[in-house]
């Protein structure tokens, strides 16, 4: 299975894609469209009309990555796809896709779980050695993962209330920003001369659960009490605290779970791994730690098919095979 091709498709969210990958490391191509200005207007994701773009956009979006591959149909091994966690509507239109093609094809179909790809994602620019551990952050999810071995997860911590991208665009929009807000934060924060002091959410001590709701709810009493005095809100400090905030909490529970579970290497994915007060901070941190941290290029952090194939290909080489029924399920766990 070494040089096996997999055809890869993601629609979990707002983003429809394709790509080929080889050997679970060699990205033939990654064709990502992203429905960003459709959803812009309304300050996030409208679940139905992203379905409605998914079913518009993929077979132009296949067909691209295909040809961008240079393969022809014969060459593919195998076509994966994202089975969940996402928005059902919008796993659906990758998933019918995929088992056409694979029916069609003659050849296996993987369901793929949407955060195995954020973090083998890593595998395509890397080489993961076990046992490893995993901070996942995105617009909709924040988890601490133990992957003790190649393929075996265990979620040891996650958030309670919002993911840390989604209460960054949640406090983006109170400062009127545009969506995605994440990176309008991050931008503003490290313009910042200084930081408004905001809480942090340690939970129980020996927890490696997250809150992010009540730093939301920090930030939004900070807006409205400004206002409300008619006072000038110094929105770059406000944004510096609010990142401060976060990234102390992210840094100080992922390497309490490194020494805890001895891992030797720390692996960064999501969206919100593009964040650069994050990165610069768990840089510092597993440097003094003699940790190594591995982040993947923005582009295979954000959601993108490749990402999917380089977890896809792992179950390839188990034949963990899906059937032709298979089912979206946007609550799917790892
Ligand atoms: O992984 P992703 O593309 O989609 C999901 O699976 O959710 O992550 C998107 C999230 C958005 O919430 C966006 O605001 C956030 O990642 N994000 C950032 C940055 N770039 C993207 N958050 C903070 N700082 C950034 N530089
Ligand atoms: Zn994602």
């Amino acid at each position: 299975f070494s040089n096996a091709v997999i055809l890869a498709i993601e629609t979990s969210c707002d983003e429809t894609s394709a790509a080929v990958i080889r050997g679970g490391k060699e990205i033939l191509s990654n064709v990502v469209s992203s429905q960003i200005e459709i959803h812009e207007r309304f300050g996030g994701v409208v679940p139905e009309i992203a379905s409605r773009k998914h079913v518009e956009s993929i077979t132009l979006i296949i067909e691209q990555a295909v040809k961008e591959s240079g393969l022809a149909l014969k060459d593919i091994s195998a076509i994966a796809v994202t089975q969940g966690p996402g928005l059902v509507g919008a796993l659906l239109v990758g998933i019918v896709a995929a088992k056409s093609m694979a029916m069609a094809l003659e050849i296996p179909l993987i369901g793929t779980h949407h955060i195995a790809g954020h973090i083998y994602a890593n595998e395509l620019v890397h080489d993961i050695v076990y046992p490893s551990l995993a901070l996942v952050v995105s617009g909709g999810h924040t988890e601490l993962v133990l992957l003790e071995r190649e393929g075996v997860f265990q979620i040891i911590g996650r958030t309670r209330d919002d993911a840390v991208g989604e209460a960054y665009d949640k406090v983006a929009r109170a400062l009127r920003l545009p969506y995605p807000g994440g990176p309008h934060i991050d931008k503003l924060a490290a313009e910042a001369e200084e930081a408004i002091s905001l809480p942090r959410a340690w939970l129980e001590a020996d927890s490696f659960d997250f809150s992010f709701s009540g730093l939301k709810s920090a930030v939004l009493a900070v807006i409205n009490q400004t206002r409300m005095k008619r006072l000038e809100l110094n929105e770059a400090a406000l944004a510096r605290g609010f990142q401060e905030s976060v990234t102390e909490v992210l840094v100080t529970k992922s390497l309490r779970a490194v020494r805890q579970y001895g891992v030797k290497q720390l692996l960064l994915c999501g969206g919100v791994a593009a964040n650069r007060g994050l990165r610069a901070a768990l840089t510092d941190h597993c440097a003094s730690a003699e940790v190594s941290l591995l982040i993947p290029p923005n582009s295979l952090c954000t959601d993108n098919a490749a990402m999917i194939g380089a977890a896809a290909h792992l179950k390839l080489k188990r034949k963990q095979f899906s059937d032709l029924d298979l089912k979206g399920d946007p609550g799917l766990s790892l």
